[in-house]
């Protein structure tokens, strides 16, 4: 794996090997103990052209973790404001000897011509991961979502998984439906309104719901979305009030799934919106140790890419 760009079409095997790597990182990542050496004396450049809190900053430590040298391009402050191209922004820093490149942007696809220019210019050395890129894919999420689902379940067959929300432009959702897939979980739903829905689901494999207690009946795991109001304009822009009303995760509307079902969330949560408040400090979240865990397995994608 010379990048992590999409969750598509990675074979089970690989995807179990991330998150089996992850596994003894997570105590490092859990309490402060002492860094390993995995990437002493590489230089990861963290490029976020959109916004984040727990993406930037659980790479920051991951890779800090793995003692690799930690550069965050203040995007705001930096000279693609002066019209230099993302290519040129990234020439210049593989010219400061940058050997792994975390990338977000509104763009869907930015990471993968960051991945075909390095590939051009033969700098077959130099890694690139996904951050997120616009409503394409966001591979860590994904991946940090499965290993709490291990985490929590065990085991991926036999569970029935609901994702619920603004499926339509989450970058999130596709790559969890990947990853979903991939390792064997024989159900899984997607539940939200018609205009908030892909129209490509049916090649997906997924079971489609448009009514909430339907979809949550006996799931195992509850994966809530937000709505992204960045991605979205006019007629299809719900007032938050309505929206909750119909698909906010209510305690009442989560006591359908079995008793046990964990609700999980990539962050950042609006409560109100997609999410009441009970459910999401309640005792059946796991939305924090998702944000713990993605330091896991984090490290785990940087220590396989940088030791290829
Ligand atoms: N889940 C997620 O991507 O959160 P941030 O936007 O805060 O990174």
């Amino acid at each position: 794996l010379q990048h992590l760009l999409s969750l598509d079409g990675l074979p089970r095997e690989i995807l179990t090997a991330i998150l089996d790597t992850a596994e003894p990182f997570t105590e490092v990542a859990e309490r402060e103990i002492k860094k390993l050496p995995i990437l002493r004396g590489k230089s990861i450049f963290n490029l976020f052209f959109e916004n984040s809190t727990r993406t930037r900053t659980t790479f920051e430590i991951a890779a800090k973790r793995l003692s690799a040298d930690v550069i965050n391009l203040n995007v705001a402050t930096s000279s693609t404001n002066k019209g230099e191209t993302l290519l040129d922004t990234v020439d210049n820093l593989c010219a400061m000897q940058a050997d792994m490149f975390v990338v977000r942007h509104a763009s869907s696809g930015a990471p993968y011509l960051i991945a075909e220019h390095l590939h051009n210019t033969r700098r077959h050395d130099i890694h690139v991961i996904n951050a997120g890129d616009g409503r394409h894919a966001h591979p860590t999420q994904g991946l940090l979502d499965m290993y709490t689902i291990r985490h929590y379940k065990q085991d991926f067959t036999g569970l029935v998984v609901a994702i619920v929300g603004d499926v339509l432009h989450s970058r999130v959702a596709r790559s969890q439906i990947a990853a979903l897939t991939t390792l064997g979980v024989p159900e899984v739903r997607v539940i939200g309104p018609k205009t908030l829905m892909p129209t490509d689901l049916d090649k997906l494999g997924v079971r489609v719901f448009h009514d909430m207690r339907e979809g949550l009946r006996d799931v195992d795991v509850v994966m809530m979305l937000r709505l992204q109001n960045e991605r979205m304009s006019g007629p299809l822009l719900p007032s938050g009030q309505e929206f909750f009303k119909v698909w906010g995760l209510t305690p009442e509307k989560l006591a359908v799934a079995r008793p046990d079902a964990i609700v999980m969330h990539p962050g950042p949560m609006n409560r109100g919106v997609e999410i009441d408040s009970a459910v999401a400090d309640g005792t059946q979240a796991v939305i924090l140790p998702q944000v713990t865990f993605g330091i896991a397995v984090r490290m785990a994608v940087m220590s396989m890419l940088g030791s290829n």
